[in-house]
């Protein structure tokens, strides 16, 4: 059974669609099951110490309603942290927000972790050129 965090994040996911021109983007798929997530970020400085922090993040993500509740969660969670910060964030962590997936669904929250890893690598990429 899914919690009943799960369902409301499913219901009325946070943070999806699209960000036009956006810092960078990550995509990920899940070879097993066919499921893809692909997160927009938008990028800032903080004024004071120019650390870079994530302004805006969306998603979208074709896959199962854990993949749904994931995205959304997993948003909410990096907005306003610092791309080491998000970095570090771990699938537990966001099994936890969520509160609990059920056994066969904890891998989904894998997907969520490497796209976001994806868009920051992409973001790093693109700015150590
Ligand atoms: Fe594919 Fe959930 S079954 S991500």
């Amino acid at each position: 059974m899914y919690s009943k965090k799960v369902i409301e994040h499913f219901k009325n996911p946070h943070n999806q669609g699209v960000i036009k021109n956006p810092d960078a983007v990550g995509e990920k798929g899940n070879p097993i099951c066919g499921d893809v997530m692909k997160i927009y970020l938008k990028i800032s400085n903080k004024a004071k110490n120019q650390i870079e922090y994530i302004e805006d993040v969306k998603f979208e993500t074709l896959g199962c309603a854990a993949a749904i509740a994931i995205s959304s969660a997993l948003t909410d969670m990096v907005k306003g942290k610092s791309i080491d910060e998000a970095l570090k964030i771990t699938k537990d962590q966001i099994v936890k927000e969520l509160g609990g997936l059920p056994a066969p669904k904890i891998h989904c929250s894998m997907l969520g972790v490497d796209a976001l890893k994806q868009a920051i690598e992409n973001y790093q990429d693109k700015n150590n050129e």
